[in-house]
């Protein structure tokens, strides 16, 4: 699927699973670190007086869960501080801020919009602390969402206790782009898949994936971070 648009887009963290996977459905420039380092706060405000988009699709993030453990300060400055250097030189039309369902502490899952956020790991903190920065700005929209990388299941385990609304990332990015480009959609959205657990999505790219619980990593990981996406469903049928 092609998606056509008049508008100018970027996207930042370009080279990454959803940066790849949206550069591929639609006309956009698209950023890595190599091009612009979202931590400088200086670089990011000379290349936005310098290029001129009409939207932002901020993919960029430090995604490594286990690793922001031990390193609280560069997943800090990468997604709070690099994300709040974005919304204050960005000056477009629309400010999409991707963001997580790990924002939820998995006790109960289905979360929609309204329920109340509570991460439960130093990266989902974050990911909120960016949300919010961005949600000062009126003409942002933040996207709840969850994927895996296409191909392959990377692990040779996969969690039978684990529950989420996740599919592979190839599945879930034309919803994104669509989002995205549909005009005065701001706020918050969720946008993902049906609930099943991490074992069943595995199962469906590599059948002889091993089962393995949460109980066996150090990190602590939520039971339960299953989206409702009803509002999205539900605005979907209106979108041409
Ligand atoms: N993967 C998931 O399961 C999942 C679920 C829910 C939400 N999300 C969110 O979706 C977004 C995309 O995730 P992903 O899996 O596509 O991420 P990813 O594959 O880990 O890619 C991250 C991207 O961010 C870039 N980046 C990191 N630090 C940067 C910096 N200081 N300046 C500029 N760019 C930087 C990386 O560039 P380099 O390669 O050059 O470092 C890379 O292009 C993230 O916001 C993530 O939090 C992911």
């Amino acid at each position: 699927m092609q998606f056509k648009s008049e508008k100018k887009l970027l996207v930042t963290g370009a080279s990454g699973n959803l940066g790849t996977a949206i550069r591929s459905l639609v006309r956009c420039a698209g950023i890595d670190r190599n091009d612009l380092d979202i931590t400088d706060a200086k670089a990011v405000k000379t290349y936005f007086a310098h290029h001129r988009f009409d939207i932002l699709i901020h993919c960029a993030a430090y995604t490594d869960v286990a690793e922001a453990e031990k390193d609280h300060a560069s997943c800090y400055r990468i997604n709070v501080a690099g994300t709040e250097n974005l919304v204050r030189s960005f000056s477009g039309d629309k400010f999409v801020y991707i963001s997580t369902d790990y924002v939820f502490d998995g006790q109960r899952g289905n979360y929609s919009e309204d329920d109340v956020p509570n991460p439960v790991n130093y990266y989902a903190l974050t990911k909120l602390l960016g949300e919010i920065a961005t949600r000062q700005y009126p003409n942002t929209l933040v996207i709840r969402t969850c994927f895996k990388p296409d191909g392959p299941w990377k692990y040779p385990k996969a969690f039978i206790d684990q529950f989420t609304s996740h599919d592979y990332v190839s599945e879930r990015a034309p919803d994104i782009v669509r989002a995205s480009l549909t005009q005065g959609l701001f706020g918050l959205i969720h946008i993902a898949g049906t609930r099943k657990s991490v074992y069943e999505l595995a199962r469906k790219n590599s059948p002889q994936v091993g089962k393995m619980s949460l109980a066996d990593v150090p990190v602590t990981l939520p039971r339960d971070t299953s989206l409702n996406s009803s509002r999205w469903n539900d605005l979907k049928k209106s979108i041409r």
